[in-house]
Order: structure tokens, then C-alpha cells, then sequence
């Protein structure tokens, strides 16, 4: 018999407009739009080899690891549509190019590039040969059935996922890309990962998507988070309104935690040193008029937005204002990239 392989490195993404809350078979309640990074990417290589009594393996940077779990549960599901999965030994190998547990979601990264090994192995296995939009569209439906958000992983530049009135073309079942109705200065963005802290979350990301089911602020969000999508896509357009967009990411991003904090039960993720770090780069914009401001996930970590332009300027502040609110010092710095490559 035949042994298959497909290897993948695929990007992680910083989500400026985020999914939050779902609907069932991991559908979002509302539109996101991110953007994939440039260094921050996994490496996953799936092999199918003849059937033995080992079915399945999965080795994170050359060893065991805890979620061998998730992957194989994932791969049981995915079974009923791609049934090849049960004639074969499954064996991936996996590993990030960022350091391991800082706090950044590799589950986006890990499930993008899965699905584009398993999109590509379908390929192989049923002579299936899709165009190349309808290749990564069936990738990021079946990275959205890993992590939402790995969805958006299987592009570069940035991405959508959700159906939105302000993306005729937009679907909850899978991302696309959006790259060609943002302006090119947009491609200049940077994200510095503040790592104030890197411990295990308190809460995971499926528990907190499930507080928006009853959460007494759902409405509002879901009025509020469209719109704050359609302006986003609108001032992206442009090169002019950075302070403008800078000013509805942090809004979009404080929200988030609002409504983390306000569910029931309630979550406060932001630590004392994530709080000073946002006091900080608001004070920086103030006094330097520079379109620099923060995303943040459902985590204490905060990501610093910034134009490569002014790099020199905002890594000197970095150093000199903020490292000190993080964990021994440690940051991450990153920017826009170009999305998986096959290897
Ligand atoms: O993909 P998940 O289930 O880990 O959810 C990600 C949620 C956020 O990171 C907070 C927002 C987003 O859109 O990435």
C-alpha cells in the first residue's frame, strides 16, 4: 500500500475584529476580520501509512503531547466526510517556529496547517484537483472545525470569516481573503506580543465562546460588532485614517474583556501589568501623534499594532516603558505576513 504525505507551514493570526461566541458546528455568531503573522507560524507534516495496530500519532517538537487528544477526536469527526482517514496509520509531526507556551494561540496555526495537509491529501488520495480558491476554502472549513480562528489561518494578509452584510462573498462555513480591498499601507502593520503573562488561561476559549449563549449584553454585541466590521473594512481602505482605525481596534479589543467581565460566570483576564502597558501606549500616542495603539485576545498578553515605519521609535519605547510590566522581559515582534507555504 501506498504511503501519502503532505507538509504544511501555516501562520497564526491577530484577530483586529474578534470571534466571539458560536453557534452550533463551531459557526461564529458574528463576523472577524485579522490579519495572519509572519513569524509566528506552524510546521505540521501528516503522513498515511499502511494500516497497523498503531492508528494514530501525533508528536509536538519531537514529543507526546496533550493535544494528541483533541487531534484525534478531530480526526474521528472529520472521518464521516473524508473516510480515507480509517484505511490509513495517521502519523504528524508538528512543531511552531515560535517559542512554546508564551501565551500566543497556536491552536489557529496548529489547525491551519492540518487542514491544509488533510485538503492536500484529499487531493492525492481522490484525484480530486479544486481551483485554487476552492483548495483553500475547503482548508479553512476544515480548520474552522478544529479552532474558529485557525479558519483564517490558511490565508496571508488579512482574513474574514462570517457572514456579513459588508462581504457580499462572506460565509460563516469557511474564511476568505480580503486582502485586496485593504489599502497596501495596511500591509506595513506590525504586532509586538507584550507577554505580561504566560501561564495557562483561566478560561478556555470554547468556555468563553459559551458565555455569549445567555449573556445579557448579547444583543448589543452582536449590533455593535457588525458595525464595527463594516467601519473597520471602511477605513482600511485608505492610507489616511490609521488614528481613526487605531481608535475602533482598542474599542473592539476592550470589549471583548467587557464582556468577558460581565458574563456569568464572569472572567477579568487582564492583569495589573496588561493595564499599565495600555496606559502606556495611549500616553505614547499622545505625546508622539503616532498611529500606535493594542489588540488583545482572550488573554493578558498585549499585542502593540504599529506601522513598520515607525519601528525604530516604538521598539525604543518598548524597551525603555514596557518590558518591565512583562514576564523576564519577554515580547515578540511580528507583522503582516504571507500566509502558508506548501513545503
Ligand atoms: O478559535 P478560538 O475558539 O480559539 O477563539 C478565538 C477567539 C479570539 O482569539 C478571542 C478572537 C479571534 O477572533 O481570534
Amino acid at each position: 500500500m501506498t504511503t501519502y504525505t503532505s507538509n504544511w507551514l501555516s501562520p497564526s493570526n491577530i484577530a483586529l475584529v474578534k470571534y466571539w461566541g458560536k453557534k452550533p458546528e463551531q459557526l461564529p455568531m458574528n463576523p472577524s476580520l485579522s490579519f495572519s503573522l509572519k513569524q509566528a507560524r506552524t510546521r505540521t507534516s501528516v503522513s498515511l501509512q499502511p494500516l497497523e495496530s498503531k492508528k494514530f500519532s501525533f508528536l509536538f517538537e519531537g514529543k507526546e503531547s496533550p493535544f494528541a487528544t483533541r487531534i484525534a477526536k478531530y480526526l474521528d469527526a472529520l472521518s464521516i466526510e473524508l473516510p480515507w482517514i480509517n484505511d490509513f496509520s495517521v502519523l504528524i509531526e508538528s512543531a511552531n517556529t515560535f517559542p512554546h507556551s508564551t501565551g500566543i494561540a497556536s491552536s489557529a496555526s496548529a489547525f491551519g496547517a492540518l487542514a491544509l495537509c488533510l485538503t492536500d491529501l484529499n487531493r492525492q488520495l481522490t484525484g480530486a484537483n479544486p481551483e485554487e480558491e476552492k483548495f483553500f476554502q475547503a482548508a479553512s472549513r476544515f480548520a474552522r472545525l478544529g479552532s474558529g480562528s485557525a479558519s483564517r489561518s490558511v490565508y496571508g494578509g488579512f482574513a474574514w470569516w462570517g457572514k456579513s452584510s459588508a462581504m457580499p462573498e462572506s460565509t460563516d462555513c469557511y474564511a476568505i481573503p480580503v486582502s485586496k480591498y485593504i489599502h497596501e499601507s495596511y500591509f506595513q502593520l506590525c504586532d509586538a506580543v507584550l507577554l505580561v503573562d504566560t501561564k495557562t488561561k483561566k478560561v478556555s476559549s470554547s468556555a468563553g465562546h459559551e458565555l455569549m449563549n445567555n449573556h445579557v449584553y448579547k444583543a448589543a454585541r452582536l449590533t455593535q460588532v457588525n458595525q464595527t466590521i463594516e467601519q473597520a473594512l471602511q477605513l482600511m481602505k485608505t492610507p489616511d485614517e490609521r488614528m481613526a482605525f487605531i481608535d475602533l481596534v482598542e474599542q473592539e479589543a476592550l470589549s471583548l474583556h467587557a464582556l468577558m467581565m460581565t458574563s456569568s460566570p464572569s472572567f477579568l483576564l487582564l492583569k495589573p501589568g496588561s493595564l499599565e502597558i495600555i496606559e502606556q501606549i495611549r500616553d505614547f500616542r499622545r505625546q508622539t501623534g503616532l498611529p500606535v495603539g493594542f489588540t488583545i485576545d482572550a488573554g493578558p498578553n498585549i499585542h502593540l499594532l504599529y506601522w513598520k515605519e515607525d519601528q525604530a521609535q516604538v521598539h525604543a519605547f518598548v524597551k525603555s516603558e514596557l518590558l518591565y510590566y512583562t514576564e523576564n522581559g519577554e515580547w515578540l515582534d511580528d507583522q503582516v505576513g504571507d500566509g502558508p507555504i506548501k513545503e
